[in-house]
């Protein structure tokens, strides 16, 4: 019969993860923080910097925190990236800029998606760890403040570019020979796309975890509901502004009637 061990397997485990742990292909202990890759990741420091098991109020605790503290790292990237971003601007390195901005719409993605795992959080082990979290604000977050204020920078370096070409953001779409230009744009427009997807999913995360309604609040006691109107707020207002002035002055002249033959002209459309 098998031995029935004096603690669980599942406790047994736990205690091994506590690590160090050596290594056959290396013959080497790993978790000490002596090693070139612990070192240089600083994995001591930052595997220290979640609550212990022990002291979680929930075992989803730690997944809790762990989302929160990647969705700081990269939100602090996205800052550092469109501080570059400016910079390279601010030089007419399009190409850089072009690269850069490829790089943080897949970190706006990234942090739309880590959110999904986030979303099995049910809303009963929620409301054990809400008991633990203060009365803070989503708006305290530094990184989210930080993407603020250098979108703000991105959209005065992209104001100075064009006035250096002596353009207006309208005429990009409209005139040949700014294709550079245009691309850009829609590169920013990617990212701030892919932001406000990152908004959008953190609503619906709130939405599935306390509800969204004019009667439920906030820790800082603000109704959940004021995030309808704030996940549509985009970084770049005047690139989205622009499409519905180009719309406004729209005309279906040289189109054709709805109906008509593809051969027809337009000169006889209302
Ligand atoms: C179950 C998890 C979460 C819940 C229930 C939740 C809940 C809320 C609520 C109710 C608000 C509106 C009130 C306020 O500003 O405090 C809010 C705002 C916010 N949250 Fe969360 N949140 C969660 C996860 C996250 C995560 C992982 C982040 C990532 C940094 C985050 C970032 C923010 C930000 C930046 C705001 C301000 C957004 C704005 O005002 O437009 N939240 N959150």
């Amino acid at each position: 019969m098998e031995n029935i061990p004096e603690v669980s397997h599942a406790e047994l485990l736990r205690r091994q993860l506590q690590g160090p742990w050596h290594n056959a292909m290396l013959d080497k202990w790993v978790g000490r923080g002596e090693l070139d890759y612990e070192k240089y990741v600083r994995t001591q420091q930052l595997l220290a910097l979640q609550t212990p098991p022990e002291q979680c109020v929930t075992p989803d605790e730690l997944m809790f925190q762990v989302v929160h503290q990647s969705q700081e790292l990269w939100l602090k990237l996205l800052a550092h990236e469109s501080v570059e971003c400016v910079a390279e601007l601010d030089q007419d390195q399009l190409w850089e800029v072009s690269a850069r901005l490829e790089r943080m719409n897949r970190v706006a993605r990234t942090l739309a998606s880590q959110l999904g795992v986030l979303e099995t959080l049910t809303p009963d082990a929620y409301q054990i760890i809400r008991r633990a979290l203060g009365n803070g604000s989503g708006q305290e977050s530094p990184g989210y403040n930080a993407v603020g204020l250098t979108a703000q920078g991105l959209e005065e370096a992209l104001a100075r570019l064009l006035w250096r070409r002596g353009v207006e953001l309208a005429t990009l779409y409209t005139r040949p020979g700014l294709a550079d230009l245009k691309r850009m744009c829609e590169q920013l427009l990617d990212y701030d796309e892919s932001f406000q997807l990152w908004l959008y999913t953190h609503f619906q995360l709130v939405r599935r975890t306390i509800g969204v309604d004019s009667t439920v609040k906030a820790l800082d006691g603000l109704p959940t509901r004021v995030l309808t109107g704030r996940m549509m707020k985009p970084l770049f207002p005047a690139l989205w502004r622009v499409r519905v002035e180009m719309t406004a002055t729209w005309r279906r002249e040289g189109g054709h009637a709805p109906g008509a033959p593809r051969g027809s002209t337009g000169s006889d459309v209302p």
